[in-house]
């Protein structure tokens, strides 16, 4: 069986490194990319299993890595909409196997093309944050155009796709930063900015329609103060809730675990008419082609901070746990 480098979790102790390991079959729906590039998430730092619902592996080993771009190399039988050679992007599916790998084996469902005006490279800043900020702002906050939104952590991964995204809808935008980053944020469209070293956003925003909280900590609970009554938080970091646990089927001692730590929260959140809401993103390949669009359009566009390259996987990973990147580190692959 022909071998690829891969960046493999072999236990909980251990800590994951590079090997070599057989290139992934594909199934009848699936396709094979030659990876070009693969960005770090936050989530690429837990090589721990979690239970099967929460989206992170479930067993030992496994390749680490969510986000990918590349050329697809072989097609499973029953992939009609794409061709060998195709440049595509994407977020995996939990079940698909992981992107810091030389090939990937991916549901074809959740790949798009590549926007025409973006490198390999580039491109894989986008999938993972860019489908979270779309999720959060369209499917569950109903963001509407002249609505006013606070985006924590403007200078993020997520965060700087939400910000862009929720002014190409018209929305009135807030943001916190350091302020090396303020002039940063108002060139994505940015209308109010806070430097966090400085300022309290609960002490100086009012009358907010919606929350996307991308940071969490204490700044989940704050920004209850500055919502209207029926405003909406919706949280990536902040805790989550048992509605959350329901919807990802999770068993009976999470569900009753969410409950306890999320309860605090939500009894502040209910007496104020305020809705909180944690969620989990979803690859979806018919959403990340609407992302390709607006970048092909110029109404978005990822924020990359750094690239390594794959023998300096450690180095990066390591870089972006100090969470003080802009936008994303990238490891170029091939
Ligand atoms: N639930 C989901 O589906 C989902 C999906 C994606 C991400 N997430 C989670 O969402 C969070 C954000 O992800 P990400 O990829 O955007 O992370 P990231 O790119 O690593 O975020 C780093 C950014 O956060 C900023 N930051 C740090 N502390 C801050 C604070 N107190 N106030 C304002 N900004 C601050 C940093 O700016 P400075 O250098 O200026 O501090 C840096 O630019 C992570 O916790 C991640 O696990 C969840």
């Amino acid at each position: 069986m022909a071998k690829m480098r891969a960046f493999v979790a072999t236990d909980s102790k251990a800590k994951p490194e590079l090997m070599k390991v057989d290139i992934p079959q594909i199934k009848d729906y699936e396709v094979l990319v030659e990876v070009a590039a693969a960005s770090i998430n936050p989530v690429d730092q837990m090589y721990r299993l979690m239970q099967k619902g929460m989206q992170i592996k479930t067993s030992y080993p496994f390749i680490l890595g969510n986000d990918f771009s590349g050329t697809i190399v072989a097609l499973g039988k029953m992939v009609k909409k794409y061709q060998i050679g195709d440049k595509v992007y994407g977020r995996i599916k939990g079940t698909d196997s992981g992107t810091f790998a030389e090939y990937v084996a991916v549901d074809s469902q959740v790949i798009a093309p590549i926007p025409q005006n973006m490198s390999l490279t580039d491109a894989t800043a986008v999938p993972l944050v860019g489908l979270t900020a779309y999720q959060a702002l369209f499917d569950r906050l109903d963001l509407q155009k002249g609505q006013k939104i606070f985006i924590n952590a403007g200078s993020g991964g997520v965060g700087s796709m939400a910000i862009q995204l929720a002014k190409a809808k018209g929305a009135y935008v807030a943001t916190t930063v350091s302020p090396r980053n303020i002039d940063l944020v108002k060139r994505l469209g940015a209308d109010e900015i806070i430097d966090y070293h400085q300022e309290d956003f609960s002490e100086i925003l009012k009358d907010y329609d919606a929350v996307f909280d991308t940071h969490g900590q204490k700044d989940t609970i704050k920004s209850l103060k500055i919502l209207k009554s029926h405003g909406k938080v919706v949280t990536i970091a902040g805790m989550p809730e048992i509605d959350f646990a329901r919807e990802r089927k999770l068993n009976l001692v999470r569900r009753v675990l969410f409950k306890i730590v999320s309860r605090p929260i939500i009894e502040q959140a209910k007496s104020k008419d305020i809705s909180y809401r944690f969620f989990l993103m979803e690859p979806d390949g018919q959403q990340l082609r609407k992302l390709t669009t607006l970048i092909e359009n110029k109404q978005l566009e990822p924020l990359i901070d750094r690239i390594f390259t794959f023998d300096k996987i450690e180095e990066a990973l390591a870089y972006s746990k100090k969470g003080h990147n802009v936008g994303k580190v990238i490891v170029k692959i091939k």
